[in-house]
C-alpha cells in the first residue's frame, strides 16, 4: 500500500507541475519505453519468473498459436505496479507477435508515438499486482524467440532486461 502511494505521488505532483490532471496510461508507458527512470535498474535477482503455457518444458509452438504467459513472483510477497514486455528474436530486436492483456494489462506498442498496436505489453493502470496474465499469439514466421520484460515494483525499484527461455515457433 505505502508503494501504491509512493507512486501515487510521484505521478501526482509531476503531474500538476505539468498541469495536465492525474495522469494516463501513456505517463507510465513513456518512461518504460524510453527506460527513463530515475534510478538505475536494480542488478539483483530478478522477482518474477514465467509461467508459459500450453507446453512449459519445451517451449514449442505453432506459427499463430496463442500461448498464455503468467508473470510469478519468485517470492511469496512481492508485487509489482507496472511491466513492460515483448517478444524478438536473439539477433533483431524488432518486436514481434501481438499481445492481449489480461485485468490491469493491454497491448500497445512502443514503436508508435501515441502506443497504438499490440506488438508490446504493459500495464493500463499502476495497481500492485502479485501476477500477471497475458497472452501472446506466436508469429507466423516460424523461429527462436525471447521475450523480454521489463518489471517496475515503483519508480525507485526496477529490473530491465529478463530474456525467457527460447520460445520455438515451428
Ligand atoms: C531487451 O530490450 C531492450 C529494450 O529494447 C534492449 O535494449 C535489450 O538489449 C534487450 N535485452 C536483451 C538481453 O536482449
Amino acid at each position: 500500500m505505502f508503494k501504491l502511494l509512493q507512486i501515487f505521488t510521484v505521478a501526482f505532483f509531476i503531474a500538476v507541475a505539468n498541469s495536465q490532471g492525474p495522469p494516463g496510461p501513456e505517463f507510465f508507458w513513456d518512461i518504460w519505453c524510453t527506460r527513463n527512470f530515475v534510478v538505475e535498474p536494480a542488478t539483483d535477482s530478478f522477482p518474477l519468473w514465467y509461467d508459459i503455457i500450453p507446453d512449459p518444458i519445451f517451449n514449442t509452438f505453432s506459427p499463430g498459436e496463442a500461448i498464455r504467459v503468467t508473470l510469478r513472483p519468485n517470492l511469496p510477497d512481492f508485487e509489482f505496479t507496472g511491466f513492460l514486455i515483448r517478444a524478438h528474436t536473439q539477433s533483431d530486436m524488432s518486436a514481434v507477435g501481438q499481445w492481449i492483456g489480461i485485468g490491469d494489462a493491454q497491448g500497445m506498442s512502443c514503436t508508435n508515438e501515441n502506443f497504438v498496436g499490440d506488438d508490446y505489453a504493459s500495464q493500463s493502470v499502476p495497481n500492485m499486482r502479485t501476477f500477471q496474465d497475458l497472452i501472446w499469439t506466436a508469429p507466423s514466421t516460424p523461429g527462436n524467440y525471447v521475450f523480454n520484460l521489463t518489471t517496475v515494483e515503483t519508480f525507485m525499484s526496477y529490473w530491465v532486461d529478463q530474456l525467457s527461455p527460447v520460445i520455438r515457433v515451428v
